[in-house]
Parts: structure tokens; sequence; C-alpha cells
């Protein structure tokens, strides 16, 4: 019996963030560790569905963003769970990844030349690269990434065109599927150039397992029992006094029930940490870790996906995309409908950028949609939802479209243990403090008043504690295996039995 077999261990959240926390400390000698999840499925925001016969639909998670130095790539790849033909994938259009199969229509129904959309989406992704690249002039420190890009583009010759102005909108509002945001106007300029992309392209596919092959895995390394669903935890009393308590911690479910730990690992998303953090620990989170909860931004991103009996479609088509007169992004229209004066709800549709082809379903599209419309959406009917999506395509591409045979969205907003999509740094936050401030575990050292107690009581984990790899996968898969190891460490120095 090491040092280790006595330590008792919460993770709260089955996400991946959960998942490779729990399997990390099991592979070190870990022998109670608990997960506990609110949901009825784990994965969290992996969300594997087959809703249309055998083939997967992801709701969730998607893509694996990079494969040099990103441990879920490689993870994915020792057990043969990648895409045979992996990064040849041909099935998405998202700026910075325009293929000449993308059919751009205006609201008239005129169908834009390949190489005017292509002018401009090369130019958005030249200015927005410099935003990631960390190339801007101090002069943008403050400035939203919206102002900063409509400021390029009205220098740029492209910018006086009528057209060249609409595909730039259609830009802006794809580019918030990335941000996770009502718009660009609420994402900082300067905060992007921390987001860390790695090397080896930004749409790695899994393949027919989909994301859930990689949960399994994970779920695999446990001790069956190991993970509870339906637990949602209702508060974490921590710093608890040593003489009346046999552990410092103590993690209770809503249903009753009472785990007393000498660590908890919380792994819950931004989102649901906004609406809860503050009836959730006791005693409170120190300021800084609120702060950060509250000033960071974490944002909504859906999908629609649209089953139809025949292919409508040409066969070379890989996306049909929407290029607004005046969409939701343009800036005027943006303030007035903030100011209250427009009601943004009566034409929420107008945030869907496109449809795009899906992987292994010849007959379906997926359509995306973000921020505040997104979570509109998520109050209405499957029905509403087909039938506004089949409008907009009979009335941009003129084609013969059939009312879909299925509609299946996702409402991510209104999960009400995730509360969004993922993270993003708006204007004036210093986005790589916040993202520190949340990762930092409980007690804090410099807080005096708990310094004397046992260290690593509380400790955060999840995509949003990443300095670099916030809103992804292998940025949540990374952070699980930090906290864990924090965790190793501490009783590292005595010899583990393994
Ligand atoms: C639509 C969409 C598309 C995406 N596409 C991609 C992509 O292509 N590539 C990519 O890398 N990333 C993508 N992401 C982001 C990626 O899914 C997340 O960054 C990652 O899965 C987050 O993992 P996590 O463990 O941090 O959080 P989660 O997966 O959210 O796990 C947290 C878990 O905590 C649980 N929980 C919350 N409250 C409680 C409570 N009180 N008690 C118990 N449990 C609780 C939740 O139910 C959840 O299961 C996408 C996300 C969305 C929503
Ligand atoms: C989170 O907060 C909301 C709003 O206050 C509340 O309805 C919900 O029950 C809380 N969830 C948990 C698990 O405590």
């Amino acid at each position: 019996m090491g040092p280790s077999s006595g330590v008792k261990v919460v993770v709260v959240g089955a996400g991946l963030a959960g998942l490779s926390a729990a399997s990390t400390l099991v592979k070190a000698g870990f022998q109670h560790i608990q997960v506990l999840e609110a949901m009825s499925r784990p994965g969290g925001r992996v969300h594997t569905t087959r809703p249309f016969g055998q083939d997967i639909i992801e709701l969730g998670a998607n893509w694996i963003h990079g494969q040099e130095g990103n441990p879920l790539f490689h993870l994915a790849r020792e057990r043969g769970l990648l895409l045979e033909e992996s990064g040849s994938a041909k099935t998405m259009c998202l700026p910075g990844s325009l293929t000449p199969n993308n059919y751009f229509f205006e609201e008239s129904g005129r169908q834009l030349p390949v190489d005017e959309v292509d002018q401009v989406c090369a130019f958005f992704r030249g200015v927005t690269s410099k935003a990631f690249g960390s190339e801007l002039e101090p002069s943008h420190s403050a400035q939203s990434l919206g102002g900063y890009l409509d400021q390029e583009f009205a220098q740029s010759p492209l910018g006086a065109s009528k057209v060249g102005q609409r595909i730039f909108e259609w830009c802006k509002r794809s580019e918030c599927t990335d941000e996770a945001s009502s718009s660009l106007y609420e994402v900082s300029a300067v905060q992007l150039c921390h987001y860390v992309a790695l090397e080896g392209g930004f749409f790695n596919c899994l393949g027919p397992g989909g994301y859930q092959a990689l949960v399994d895995t994970l779920l695999d390394s446990l001790a069956p029992g190991s993970v509870l669903c339906d637990r949602p935890v209702h508060s974490i009393h921590w710093a608890l006094e040593e003489e009346r308590h046999a552990h410092p911690v103590s993690v209770r479910c809503r249903a009753g029930q009472c785990f007393n730990v000498d660590h908890v690992i919380v792994t819950v998303p931004l989102g649901f940490l906004k609406e809860n953090a503050t009836a959730m620990f006791e005693p409170a989170l120190p300021v800084s870790k609120a702060s950060a909860i509250e000033s960071l931004g974490f944002g909504t991103v859906d999908k629609i996906y649209l089953r139809f009996e025949k292919r409508f479609w040409p066969d070379d088509c890989d996306g049909i995309q929407l290029v607004w007169d005046a969409g939701p992004e343009d800036e005027k229209v943006y303030r007035y409908s903030q100011s209250g004066g427009g009601d943004w709800r009566d034409t929420w549709y107008k945030k869907i950028c496109g449809f795009d082809t899906v992987a292994r379903h010849p007959t379906v599209l997926c359509g995306w949609i973000t921020g505040r419309e997104a979570q509109h959406m998520a109050g209405l009917d499957e029905k509403t939802v087909g039938e506004a999506c089949v409008r907009l395509l009979r009335s941009f591409t003129g084609w013969l479209v059939p009312e879909p045979a299925q509609v299946l969205m996702s409402r991510w907003g209104s999960e009400p243990f995730v509360r969004g999509s993922y993270t993003y740094p708006p204007p004036g936050v210093d986005a790589v403090r916040e993202h520190n401030a949340l990762a930092a575990p409980l007690p804090l050292p410099s807080d005096a008043a708990h310094s004397q107690e046992k260290p690593l009581q509380v400790l955060f984990a999840g995509e949003a504690t990443h300095a670099n790899f916030y809103t992804t996968t292998h940025g949540a898969y990374i952070t699980g295996i930090r906290e864990a190891q924090r965790i190793i460490d501490l009783y590292g120095d005595k010899k583990l039995d393994s």
C-alpha cells in the first residue's frame, strides 16, 4: 500500500477534462477516484449521436485541431480512431478553409463568382491572422476584432465594392463560429494572439466512431462504477476543520449524497460557473477567481442538421453560403438592435452562415448559428427551425428544395450544466491572467486565512482554464492531466506502488 492508496478524489464532470484527470490518477496508482456527472451520459460537450441511422452525427465537437504536440490527436492515432484520409477532409467551410466547391448566393438569388468571394475571403484571412499572430499595432489594443477588421477593410480597395462589403460581412459572421460570439464586436482583437494553433491542420477528422470513441477509450481506463451519471453536484464545502472532519472537502450532490474527500477536481464549464459558482462554493471563491469567471466570455455555437429524402444540390457542391444585403453583423444594424430599436429575434435566421454537406451523410446539410440568435433558436421547435431553413435555401438558391424529412438542432446555450459552447476573450480583458486565475487551485498560496490548511483541496480543469488551448478538446484533455499531475506530485516524494 503506497501513500496514495488512501487518498480520496472526486472529479466533477465527465467531459474530456474530467475523464483525462481521472484516467491519469488511476494510471498513477490512485484507487479512490469518483467522477460525478450531472447529465445522463458522459462526454459533456462531446456528444456523438446516431439520429439518422448507423452513421454518426456530432452535436458537439467534430474536429481535432492540430497534430503536433496534441496528445489527444496522438491518443486517437494510437487507438486507430482517426479517419483514414484525415487531413484531406473536404466536408466543411469555415474561413481559412475556403474551397472552390462552396456555392455563395446573394439574397437576390445571384450566385457569386468564385474569384470575387476568394479575393475578399483571402483578405479577411490575412487581416485575421495578423491578430492571431500578434502583429497588431498598439493602437488596436483596446479594439474589438470586429472594429479592427472593419477599419482594415475600409482602407482596402475591396471595401469600396458593395458586393465586397457583403462578402466581408459573411466572413465575419462565419468567424463568429470560431469565437462562439454574438458578434466580433464582443471579441478582443489583441488577446487572440494567445490562442496557440498547433501544426498539422485545423480539421482532423475522427473515424466512424466519432469523438465518442475517444471518450470510451478514457472510460475503459477507469474501474467499473467510477463514473456516476445523473449526479449533479450542488455544493462544495472546503477548508473544513481537521478536528471535526476526516477530510478537508465535502462534495454534496443535489439528491443529498455526500462525498468526503482530500481533493476535488472541478471541470464544470465556464457557462455553468457563471450561473452557479456563487451558490456552489463554501467558503466563497476568492475574488481573483470570481472575477475571472465574470470577465471571460462564454458564447454559444449551435448546429442545425437537416436530413432530406433526396439530395437536391449538385454533386460538386460542398456548401451553400448565404450572403445577405445587410446581415446582423453589419455594424449599424448591430448597434441599432443593441439599443432595442429593431428586433433581432424576428430575424434570428439571418445569423445562419450557410449549410455545409456532412461526412458520411449524402442527403444531410448542417447549418451553423452563433450567439444570441443561437440562444433564441434553442427556444423554437424543430418544425419552425426547419421551415426557416428551407425558406432560406429556396429563396437564395432558387433550387427545388423539398421539405426536410428530419430536423435536429443542438441547444448548448440552454443545457443547464453547460450554458454555452466555449470561451472567448472580450475586449479589455487580460485573458491570460484570467485563464490562469481560473486554473489556480484552492487554497491560494497567497490566502493568509487558509494558508495553514491542506494544499490542493479544490482544483480546476476544463477548456476555459487553458490560456493557449481554450475552446478545444485537446485543451480540455491537457488541463485534466495538468490537475491530476499536481495531486500526483503532492504525494510523489513518497514512492507510489503501481
Ligand atoms: C457545437 C460545438 C462544437 C465544437 N467543436 C469543436 C471542435 O471541432 N474541436 C474542438 O477541439 N473543440 C470543439 N468544441 C469544444 C469542445 O467540445 C470543448 O472545449 C471540450 O469538449 C470541453 O471539455 P471539458 O471537459 O472542458 O468540458 P465539458 O465537456 O463541458 O465537461 C464538463 C462536464 O461537467 C458536467 N457538469 C456541469 N455541472 C455539473 C455539476 N454541477 N455536477 C456534475 N457535473 C457537472 C457537464 O455536464 C459536463 O459533462 C465544440 C464545442 C461545441 C459546443
Ligand atoms: C444553477 O443555477 C440555476 C439558476 O440559479 C439554478 O436554477 C440551478 O438549480 C443551479 N444548478 C445547480 C446544480 O445548483
